[in-house]
């Protein structure tokens, strides 16, 4: 198993040259940026930007006159569905890439890990468990009367947030606990989301759907328990 840390000819610190950390603190009080403003004035054209700009996509209507009569029956039934469809575009689109990024890790994993490891085999439970959750949101969505392979604004966004999961996971020089570590930023969401897609489902007036959800809930708490040893195993038996 590759090790985390390794000593070597790493000059990006300034203690590698005193003499040079000299001129370049000069620099810093004599030559100012040529371009105007600073960062009160990007806070500003943000603020700006931000009251301006349109919405990031939107929760499509139903497609389908089945799925349309259902819908209008559940949103007789329950409150704001768009925005539980919203969530759940958001959930389904998390656990896909989820599948995909211990496909990752696992590729990862076959290449660095020891014979006695176990770690393929818990990265493919997990990795199977989440393949799952996705088929389980889809259902969900489709008992709202709505279409499960739209993109929902949620749903956009939360692909854009695992793209540095995925450019961690997928870079070759990244090691079993570097993977693992990003695999933790996965989970850690993994279970919140779950916690509060279970309290909006209930919420929403769709208790039959929440009720579903424990289930994934529980094998949430157990994956993040999983990540968390497997990094605190991999670290741990690397100090001698
Ligand atoms: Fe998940
Ligand atoms: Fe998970």
């Amino acid at each position: 198993m590759a090790t985390s840390a390794k000593l070597g000819h790493n000059v990006t610190g300034v203690q590698m040259s005193p003499k040079d950390t000299k001129s370049l603190l000069e620099a810093v009080n004599e030559i100012h940026p040529d371009v105007p403003g600073d960062s009160k004035g990007m806070m500003l054209e943000r603020t700006n930007r931000a009251e301006e700009a349109e919405r990031i996509g939107s929760v499509p209507v139903p497609g389908s006159a089945k799925g349309m009569l259902k819908s209008t029956f559940d949103m007789a039934l329950g409150k704001s569905p768009e925005l539980l469809v919203d969530k759940l575009g958001e959930r389904l689109a998390f656990e896909r890439s989820g599948v995909r990024l211990y496909d990752a890790m696992i590729a990862k994993a076959k290449a660095l890990e020891t014979a006695e490891s176990d770690l393929v085999q818990v990265l493919q439970h997990i990795r199977d468990e989440e393949f799952e959750h996705m088929n389980m949101v889809a259902d969900a969505i489709e008992t709202l009367g709505a279409d499960p392979t739209a993109q929902t604004p949620c749903a956009d966004i939360v692909g854009v947030k695992s793209m540095g999961v995925m450019q961690v996971l997928t870079d070759p020089r990244t090691n079993i606990s570097q993977g693992i570590n990003a695999l933790l930023t996965l989970e850690l969401e993994d279970n919140a989301a779950w916690e509060l897609l279970i309290e909006l489902a209930d919420a929403g007036g769709h208790p039959h759907i929440a009720k579903g959800f424990h289930k994934a809930k529980e094998q949430e708490d157990d994956h993040l328990i999983k990540i968390k040893t497997l990094l605190r195993r991999d670290l741990i038996s690397q100090i001698k």
